[in-house]
């Protein structure tokens, strides 16, 4: 029983929680008990959390985003509290949890982070890195994890082979470039015009403005194209790649579900029938990835892009901001 600790069951805590979808009206600030853990849980004192697509996407059309995730053999709660990407400090633990202890700085994914609580488990979790802030380490999760995955396992990105990431400018879109750099691409990052100066911040070899630049007009040609905006496309992007190359589709089309089903469908019947190179990467958490992702940051390959930072009393603008407009790197809510 040492480091567990017996949680009152009468404790409450200010919480994010959603209530319908459609806009961000849907989501109250209420007072609901804090998290009552099973053994294998750890309770964790959120200090910050981010706001994800998945986040958005459950508020706007949770629907769809369960159907999907249906699809793909996984379980997601549409209402209760919303956020899964965290930051905080260990509260208390569940007596089979041995990776952690109370007042462990963690970083990683639980299940609803826009609280001033949320259980996780160890596999979601790593030990924060020193050398960010909890709002960074917040920013890690879904978005870097992703990232990860598209880079490492449908890119397989070698040392000086040429990637485009094409809409580089958001949460997705600023670890890719930095994962391909990190893997030793050769990185062309493309974005609007709102975000070039977020992403000249990374340091890519090569940065163009889409709003100016038309990629399919110019010369270079690419071993990877990273698709994160799904906005282009896809017999274009196929157009710039090198021989040999492959488009890794990452981000969802825009314009509600119906795109989105679409440019999935012409994915697949272009990879599975027409023989085309390209690979839609459907990222699933796992702990090993965050963990890699520690060390890229620990040795100063990768550092979260943060855009702003809301308190949870204004959850509601943070997903206005994030869900209407062309999201900049990542937006957090920062909690105690
Ligand atoms: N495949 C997976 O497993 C997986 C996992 C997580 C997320 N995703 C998807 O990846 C995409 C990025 O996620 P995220 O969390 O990084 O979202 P985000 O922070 O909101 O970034 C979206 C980015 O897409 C680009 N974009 C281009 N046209 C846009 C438009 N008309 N409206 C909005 N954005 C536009 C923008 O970057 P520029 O200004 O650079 O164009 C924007 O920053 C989303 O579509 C999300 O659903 C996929």
């Amino acid at each position: 029983m040492d480091g567990t600790v017996a949680l009152n069951t009468a404790r409450t805590m200010t919480a994010v929680v959603q209530e319908g979808q459609g806009s961000a009206d849907v989501l109250q600030i209420r007072q609901i008990p804090v998290p009552q853990l099973r053994d294998d849980q750890l309770l964790v004192r959120v200090h910050a959390a981010s706001v994800n697509a998945f986040d958005y996407g459950l508020v706007r059309a949770g629907w769809l985003v369960t159907v999907f995730a249906k699809l793909l053999g996984r379980r997601v709660r549409l209402q209760g509290v919303r956020g899964v990407d965290l930051s905080g400090t260990v509260e208390a633990v569940g007596r089979n949890v041995t990776a952690f202890r109370p007042g462990d700085d963690v970083m990683g994914v639980g299940t609803g982070s826009w609280a001033e609580y949320a259980s996780a488990t160890e596999r979601g979790l790593v030990s924060k890195p020193t050398n960010i802030s909890y709002v960074e380490a917040a920013a890690v999760g879904n978005a870097g994890v992703t990232a990860l995955q598209a880079v490492r396992d449908h890119g397989k990105v070698r040392a000086g082979q040429r990637v485009l990431v094409y809409g580089a400018g958001g949460g997705v879109g600023t670890f890719t470039v930095q994962i391909a750099k990190a893997f030793g691409g050769h990185v062309t990052a493309v974005t609007s015009t709102r975000n070039i100066e977020v992403v000249r911040s990374l340091a890519p070899d090569a940065l163009l403005d889409y709003t100016r630049d038309d990629i399919t007009k110019r010369p270079e040609r690419y071993d990877v194209v990273f698709d994160v905006a799904g906005t282009r496309p896809l017999g274009e992007l196929l157009r710039v790649l090198a021989p040999g190359g492959r488009v890794v589709m990452v981000g969802a089309a825009k314009g509600g579900a119906g795109s989105l089903v679409a440019r999935l469908v012409a994915g697949l019947i272009r990879a599975r029938v027409l023989r085309q190179p390209i690979l839609i990467c459907t990222a699933s958490f796992r702990h090993e990835d965050l963990a890699v992702l520690k060390d890229l940051i620990e040795s100063g390959k990768v550092r979260p892009a943060i855009d702003r930072t809301f308190s949870l009393a204004e959850v509601r603008e943070a997903v206005r901001y994030t869900m209407d407009g062309q999201g900049r790197a990542k937006v957090v809510i920062t909690i105690a």
